[in-house]
């Protein structure tokens, strides 16, 4: 496994493994590796001939009085995650060596970045998306594999693939929970041992929701107000937001179907939580 910190270097690598006619598999990541990030290296070691990780703590991608000082950083520990997931190369950038002075360039994708986490982090997915952009350029990979836990993000990407027309396979995987439900984060590292037991009501909300419609509620009202009832007997969980939208436009119902996506972002003291489901999908 080598580390790569040049972009230059990373590049001229890239160019030559796919002369060479290799499959380069990508995994994007801010690092401070968990059970989530290695699901995706592992379904790229599987899929790829080559299988690349990015470790970069993105500082465009957070906002003014986000948690970019204190993001949980553990390079030797993602290193070892890395080999033990069989990582051919790990880029790892600097900040600086990323955006150099003088770096001016955002991409927008216009509507998927507005809705749900959009509203309360704004900037937030221009910053994910000229990362992801950037990022191709250097490793030019032929897969990339994105988790559904951030299930916006997924479809954002998705979007700017196929309107930038990157030559790219685009590949969304399952959400990894701990044993008890809650969704791995690297942020959870952030949460006191009674945040953490309160930080369960979006999973248990996300399996009554799911259970409410399976035994055939199809009211967005009736779903909505369950889902609030749950999270509200938190008294330490404030909501951002708890939304039904269809699962490609984001955009909100007032039916549930198959294809309604429930997200919700809830804070556990300062720490800002997210999870979601799609009303069909088999879990
Ligand atoms: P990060 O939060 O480190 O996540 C890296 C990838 O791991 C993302 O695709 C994310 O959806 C996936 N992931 C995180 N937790 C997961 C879980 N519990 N189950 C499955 N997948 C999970 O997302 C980012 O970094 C950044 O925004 C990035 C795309 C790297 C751009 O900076």
């Amino acid at each position: 496994m080598k580390i790569i910190t040049s972009i230059t270097e990373m590049q001229t690598i890239a160019q030559n493994l796919k002369r060479e006619g290799n499959t380069i598999a990508f995994v994007p990541t801010m690092g401070f590796l968990h059970e989530g990030h290695a699901s995706l290296l592992r379904e790229g070691r599987n899929r790829g001939n080559i299988l690349i990780l990015s470790l970069f703590v993105n500082p465009i991608q957070f906002g003014q009085n986000e948690d970019l000082d204190r993001y949980p950083r553990d390079a030797e520990r993602d290193c070892r995650t890395a080999a033990e997931c069989g990582v051919d190369f790990i880029f790892m950038p600097e900040a600086t060596e990323m955006y150099p002075q003088g770096f001016q360039t955002s991409i927008n994708v216009r509507e998927l970045s507005k809705p749900l986490c959009g509203t309360a982090r704004p900037g937030h997915f221009d910053g994910v998306a000229t990362v992801v952009a950037k990022l191709f350029n250097i490793v030019m990979p032929d897969l990339a594999f994105f988790g559904r836990k951030d299930y916006q993000q997924l479809a954002l990407i998705r979007r700017m693939v196929a309107d930038l027309s990157i030559p790219v396979s685009v590949i969304g995987m399952p959400i990894i929970r701990e044993s008890d439900g809650l969704a791995m984060s690297s942020r959870n590292a952030y949460l006191s041992p009674v945040e953490r037991k309160s930080a369960l009501a979006l999973s248990r909300a996300i399996h009554d929701i799911r259970s409410l419609y399976v035994s055939g509620e199809r009211s967005i009202e009736t779903l909505r107000r369950k889902a609030l009832t749950i999270i509200l007997q938190e008294p330490l969980l404030q909501i951002d937001y708890l939304e039904f939208c269809n699962e490609h436009s984001l955009q909100p119902l007032t039916e549930a179907t198959d294809d309604t996506l429930f997200a919700l972002a809830v804070k556990a003291g300062t720490t800002r939580l997210i999870d979601n489901t799609v009303l069909g999908e088999k879990v």
